[in-house]
């Protein structure tokens, strides 16, 4: 036996195995079963083999019973007088046959002589000594808030090391209002929990649920075991984005710029994750608005894109929709009112205008306008005004037509040209202003008649002129324009018939220069008028008229003419001279005439040559004749004295005078012894009787006539006492020596005589006329000669006969 022992286990089971296989066919077939419960303290008892075996309890014990057990797994003690068979230790089912169940030990009961062998079992029957355990102190779970209701969710098994009613036998799961839990049972008999939902759940609600899941064995007492089910819910696109305000308002100044941040809108989704990512975007949005605003799509800012215009649109309504990943979505309304901002200036439009515009009219109309502002309310009224300080108003007709019209009838004249400034403000903040200038001319109409530069003209010609001279011009301005302005001048007919203006003076129509024709003889005529006339060539045409006086000046182209003593020399005139006569005797006064006037006719005298040189001398100033001493009898009784008269022009003019004398011894006795005389026929001394007959007879006529001429120029200056200023004192002094003959125009009637009548005596003077005008007596000429022929009046004139 030590030796078998020594073999290794396998050779060992081998051996043993024939052995058994030769005892088995001993006794086949019979098994006999023992059963031990686990777990038992100390000794138990198994059996009592000497009863089971049917044998005497001698015989067992001399044939040396044996117990043999596989493997020695039991610790198995055989009495061997009592044929008792004890477990002599504890045994733990769980650890001798895991989940096999029944737990079976072999052993065999060996005898000898003869060699017997039983078979027998021990089954350890078990206890519920193990508690149910779940591999994981936690299940994690997830279900989705989609899950419908009923559906389920398998879970793990809990272990339990104790078998059959030991084992699960149940699970249960902690109060909950969702889940429930049914235990289920696998094909290979373990039993295993299964969630079923009850009711959906909802994330939003609650996101995660927490159970406890029992498991129960059936043995008794009953054990457990828990674990924890984490249930993670999860989400489901569930929910639409929702918008904190369905309707926004705002009010936007129209003139915000480009980019203007004008509200931001915020929705909220109760998903998670990409279910609760929102993007906002325009909702069914016209042209109009998405030309006009922009949403960002993650912030919800919604910004201005273009330019407002209060004037096109007063307001928006922007429909906004905020979308999630899934198809969920939510709706809002930005009702976006403009407000009006003042930013268009008023505006004019000229519908009709008329320039120029006609002078002299009444209130006539010059423009018609209309005036506009694109902003509204305030911002859209407008004021019209132009400048204070025209003849010009407004006058509103109709709603924003305005009409200008004339205050009043223009002057051309005056101003030619208006500007007129139509100013148009609105009444917006800031004020807003157009001005708009228009120009209006006045156009002329011929309301002005040409003016002379001079209502008379007064044009000196010199006489003698050569034909076709320029002797003046005159002028007439026009202070129309155009047609109207342009003057044509002319020359009136005269009133005076006598006078043929034709033949005189012409006239240049366009720009007035006066031509005199024909050469002027101011001996003949000394002053003409004639009226001139200026037309206007306006319709109709417009014209004044001018006196134009024109005088003839003097040019000293007469030389003087001798009146007295005649100058002939075919009956010369002879002197008679007293012998008795003494110094200063006036022996002749030599009487001289010139046609010119004015120093040109101022006339001195000079004694040139004397048959007795120193007897006679001669007043330069008079032309008297007087003895210079006492005539003696040697003295020749005839003399030739040559005289010069000459005038006092530039160059002179001379004439020379012969003057003969005849002394005589008493004024009655003439003494005649001319030899002239004696081969004169006696019609000689008829004629020269004649020729004094007439002289006599005109002087005498002339006499009455000034006579006559001087009570008239009196009772004219009486009635006109003013026109003594027409005649006037000669500029300058008289020259002492000269003698004015008179510049009357009627020359005839005008030339201061002296004569001497034949017979006379020295003494026989008189005087037909005082100086005429006082202011000639104080002249010094005046005092000096004691005669006055000087007046400028044509009338005035002095005579002096002696
Ligand atoms: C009107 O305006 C024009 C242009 O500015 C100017 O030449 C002209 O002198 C003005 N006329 C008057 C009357 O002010
Ligand atoms: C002057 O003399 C001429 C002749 O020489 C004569 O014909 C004439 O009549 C005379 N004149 C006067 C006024 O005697």
């Amino acid at each position: 036996m030590e030796a078998s022992r020594k073999l290794t286990c396998r050779q060992r089971q081998v051996h043993f195995s024939f052995f058994l296989l030769g005892l088995s066919l001993v006794n086949a077939g019979e098994l006999r079963h023992y059963s031990v419960v686990e777990e038992r303290e100390g000794r138990s008892f198994v059996t009592n083999l000497v009863n089971d075996l049917g044998l005497g309890q001698l015989e067992f014990s001399s044939r040396g019973a044996k117990v043999v057990s596989k493997g020695n797994k039991l610790r198995l003690q055989l009495d061997q007088e009592t044929g008792d068979l004890l477990l002599t230790e504890k045994v733990d089912r769980e650890e001798l046959c895991g989940h096999t169940e029944p737990c079976l030990l072999r052993f065999q009961v060996l005898l000898d002589n003869p060699l017997d062998i039983f078979q027998a079992d021990l089954q350890i029957t078990d206890i519920n000594d193990h508690s149910p355990a779940f591999l994981d102190k936690e299940i994690m779970l997830t279900i989705s808030e989609s899950s419908l209701p009923g559906a389920t969710f398998p879970l793990k098994n809990a272990q339990d090391m104790d078998v059959g009613q030991n084992g699960i036998d149940s699970y249960l799961v902690s109060s909950n209002p969702y889940f429930h839990v049914l235990t289920r049972k696998r094909s290979d008999g373990k039993k295993y929990p299964e969630l079923v939902l009850d009711r959906a759940l909802d994330r939003e609600e609650q996101a995660e649920l927490r159970l406890t899941l029992t498991a129960q064995d059936g043995g008794s007492p009953t054990r457990s075991g828990t674990t924890e089910v984490h249930i993670e819910v999860l989400d489901f696109n569930d929910n639409a984005p929702q918008f904190e305000e369905l309707l926004y308002r705002v009010q936007i100044p129209e003139d915000s710029p480009i980019g203007f941040l004008i509200t931001t809108v915020s929705a909220t989704d109760k998903d998670i994750g990409v279910n609760g990512q929102i993007s906002y975007s325009l909702f069914q949005a016209s042209d109009d608005i998405s030309k006009t605003f922009s949403i960002h799509p993650l912030t919800g800012e919604v910004r201005l894109k273009e330019q407002l215009d209060f004037e096109k649109t007063q307001s928006y309504e922007v429909n906004i929709e905020a979308r999630d990943a899934g198809t969920f979505s939510g709706k809002c309304t930005i009702l976006t009112q403009v407000v009006d901002v003042n930013d268009h200036t008023p505006e004019i439009t000229l519908s009709a205008f008329t320039n120029p515009i006609p002078e002299n009219l009444p209130e006539t109309m010059v423009a018609v306008f209309t005036v506009s502002d694109l902003d509204s309310g305030e911002n859209g009224k407008i004021t019209c005004s132009i400048q204070d300080d025209l003849p010009f108003f407004l006058r509103p007709s109709g709603e924003n037509f305005y009409t200008l019209l004339t205050q009043k009838p223009l002057d051309r004249e005056t101003t030619a040209e208006y500007n007129i400034t139509i100013t148009v403000t609105d009444l917006g903040t800031p004020r807003l202003t157009t001005q708009h200038t228009i120009t209006v001319q006045v156009s002329d109409v011929n309301d002005n008649a040409p003016a002379f530069t001079q209502t008379s003209y007064t044009l000196f010609v010199q006489e003698n002129n050569s034909p076709a001279l320029h002797i003046g011009t005159i002028s007439a301005t026009d202070s129309d324009s155009g047609s109207n302005a342009r003057i044509t001048y002319s020359l009136l007919p005269a009133h005076d018939s006598q006078l043929t203006l034709d033949s005189l003076i012409s006239i240049n129509a366009d720009n007035g220069q006066l031509f005199a024709l024909r050469a002027l003889d101011y001996e003949a005529l000394q002053t003409f008028k004639f009226l001139v006339g200026a037309t206007d060539q306006g319709s109709p045409a417009l014209s004044s008229q001018a006196l134009v006086r024109v005088l003839v000046l003097d040019a000293n182209d007469n030389a003087p003419f001798v009146l007295y003593p005649l100058q002939n020399a075919s009956a010369p005139c002879t002197e008679l001279l007293p012998r008795a006569a003494e110094p200063g005797y006036l022996v002749s006064k030599v009487v001289a005439v010139d046609r010119d006037s004015g120093q040109n006719s101022w006339l001195s005298f000079q004694l040139l040559k004397a048959t007795e040189p120193g007897l006679f001398s001669v007043w330069a100033h008079n032309g008297e004749v007087r003895t210079s001493r006492l005539l003696s009898e040697r003295d020749a009784p005839k003399h030739r004295l040559l005289l010069l008269v000459k005038d006092n022009g530039d160059p002179p003019r001379s004439a020379s005078v012969i003057l003969h004398v005849l002394l005589v011894d008493g004024f009655s006795q003439p003494y005649l012894p001319l030899p002239e005389a004696a081969h004169e026929p006696a019609q000689d001394d008829d004629a020269l009787t004649l020729y004094l007959v007439i002289a006599l007879a005109s002087v005498s006529s002339l006499f009455l006539l000034s006579v006559l001429l001087f009570v008239g120029v009196r009772l004219c200056r009486r009635a006109r006492p003013a026109s003594l200023g027409g005649c006037s004192v000669p500029e300058g002094h008289f020259p002492g020596h000269l003698v004015d003959v008179g510049r009357a125009g009627t020359l005839s009637q005008s030339y201061p005589y002296e004569v001497r009548l034949m017979g006379d005596s020295g003494t026989d003077e008189f005087k037909f006329l005082k100086p005429i005008l006082p202011n000639f007596q104080d002249h010094p000429l005046g005092s000096e000669t004691g005669e006055i022929s000087n007046c400028r009046n044509d009338w005035d004139f002095g005579i002096q006969l002696k």
